[in-house]
Formats: structure tokens, sequence, C-alpha cells
């Protein structure tokens, strides 16, 4: 399928770099930028070709710059709920893709943009970043996964106050808290991001997916996270890549890992 509003280049080593590229409106998510990127995760997930992801915004100055504002005019209640429900399950397919996405965050981050990063695994930033969710200052809240995503990650404290103030923050105060894991200068983010990633991607793949998976049980009560550990712990040892790694070790070379 060709998209009208991604765009995607995926090269030798798995690496895809997925751009939502709508510069002129700074890459707010309209209706086919969701279902575009629903469409795509939903592929990438079976696809053999796709390693990682990249999810970066077209242009320099922003990531994503919310949900397209345009889209409220005349919103319900009903519709208000299933506009929500729908762009949670496209950012629960992200977060649920088993293959490692980060997200490049270029510039601005605000609203839907944050909560979008907030559902990648994680987050790099340019020193220009600005992230915020500013929804009570247009009478809502943020309704794709803020309220739960940013308080697990930064606290229930300052998510509260970025929430209910509607703050936006710089990328060296979102990095104090955080909220990314790296910041670049603009013109080396991309490259910070990819070796990011390549050294990612140079582990045990099935280990990555399900360490990936076990993180996000973190999300549960703790005993019912250990469990959920404890069986991943178990699949992890019947990978060949487990006997390789071991191997490996105990014989001083390099692994060879298969994906197997
Ligand atoms: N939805 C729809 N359009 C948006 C948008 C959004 N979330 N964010 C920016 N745009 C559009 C602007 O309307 C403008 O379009 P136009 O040129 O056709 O008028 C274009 O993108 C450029 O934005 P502009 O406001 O001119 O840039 P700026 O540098 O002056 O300000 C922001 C940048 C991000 C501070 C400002 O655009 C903004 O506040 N956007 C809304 C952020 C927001 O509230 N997001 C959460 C939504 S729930």
């Amino acid at each position: 399928m060709s998209y009208s509003t991604l765009l995607v280049d995926i090269d030798d080593h798995g690496v895809a770099v997925v751009t939502i590229n709508r510069p002129d409106k700074l890459n707010a998510l309209n209706a086919d930028v969701i279902r575009e990127l629903g469409h795509w995760f939903e592929g990438a997930a079976s696809e053999e070709r796709v390693k990682g992801v990249l999810l970066t915004g077209a242009g320099p100055k922003s990531f994503v710059a919310g949900a397209d504002i345009s889209r409220f005019k005349g919103l319900g209640p009903i519709e208000g709920k299933k506009f929500a429900e729908y762009g949670q399950s496209v950012f629960n397919q992200i977060e649920g893709l088993g293959k490692p996405v980060i997200a490049v965050v270029n510039g601005f981050a605000l609203g839907g943009g944050s909560e979008l990063a907030l559902a990648c695994h994680m987050r790099v930033a340019s020193t220009n970043a600005i992230f915020g969710q500013p929804e009570v200052n247009l009478g809502i809240l943020p309704g794709y996964g803020g309220t739960q995503r940013l308080p697990r990650l930064v606290g229930k404290g300052l998510a509260t106050e970025l929430v209910l103030t509607g703050a936006m923050i710089n990328a060296d105060r979102a990095y104090a808290i955080g909220l990314v894991n790296h910041v670049f200068e603009p013109d080396e983010l991309m490259e910070g991001a990819k070796k990011l990633l390549m050294t990612i991607l140079s582990k045990a793949p099935i280990a990555v997916s399900l360490c990936l998976e076990a993180l996000r049980a973190a999300d549960l009560p703790q005993t019912e996270g250990l469990r959920h550990e404890a069986a991943l712990f178990g699949q992890a040892c019947a990978t060949e890549d487990f006997q390789e790694g071991v191997d490996a070790f105990l014989n001083k070379r390099k692994p060879d890992f298969k994906g197997r």
C-alpha cells in the first residue's frame, strides 16, 4: 500500500525510518495519519525486513504537534470516546510491535505527539524539542494514553503538573525527568538514534522481543509481572540464540545470533 501521510525507508540492516509527512501542519495527526500508522505497524510486526523502527516527523520544526485540532470541531461525546479508543488501539499496536521502536523527536511533541512518543519504547530528542500536553487549553484531556503512560514514565507528581498546566518543556528538562533517553544536536539526531537502534539490533532478536514484552508487563502488579518475566525467561531458554550466546561467552568469541 502506498501512503499519503507517511514516508517509509527500510535499509539493509532492517532499520525502518517512518516519517510522518505533513510538515505544513507540523505533522498533526489527522485521520489519515492515524489510519496509516495503524496499517503500517500492523504489517511491520510480521515483516521480516523490519527489525526495528525510528519514528519521526518531517521538517526541522516538529515531530508531531498533536492531534489535528480541526478534527475536534463538533466532536460529541460518543465520537470523542471512539476517537480516543481508536488512537489508543493504534498506539498500543506500536507499543506491542515486538521490535524496538524509537521516537526521534525533532521539534514539537505536543498532545498526541507527546503521546505518540510515549507509546514508543524509547525517545531521543533534538536540542530544539519541546514536549507538552496542552489539551487543557482546548477543554479536553490527553486521550491517546498520555494520562497513563506519562505518569508511569516520569512519576505521577510531574505528570500531573504537565497535564494540568499544559506547560511546555524543552529537551534538557525532558532529559532530566527521564522523558527522553538522549539529546542530540538537530543534525546529529537521526545518526544518534540509528546508532542506539543498531546496538539493540546486534543483540539476540528473540531476547530483545521478550525483553520488550517483559518490560511492558511492568505496568502490571509486581507479582503478576514477575510471573510473566519467569515465563518469558523460560521461552528464551528454548532458543538457539541462548545456546549460542552462552557458548560464545564461554569460548571467548563473538556470538552469531540467528534469531532462532
Ligand atoms: N492541529 C492542526 N493544525 C496544526 C496543529 C494541530 N495540532 N499544530 C499546528 N498546526 C498548523 C497551524 O494551524 C498552521 O497551519 P496554517 O499554516 O494552515 O495556519 C501550521 O500548522 C503551522 O503552525 P503555526 O501555529 O503557524 O506555527 P507556530 O510556530 O506559530 O506555533 C505551535 C507552533 C506548535 C506552538 C502551534 O502550532 C500550536 O500551538 N499548535 C497546537 C498544539 C496543540 O495544542 N496540540 C495538542 C492538540 S490536542
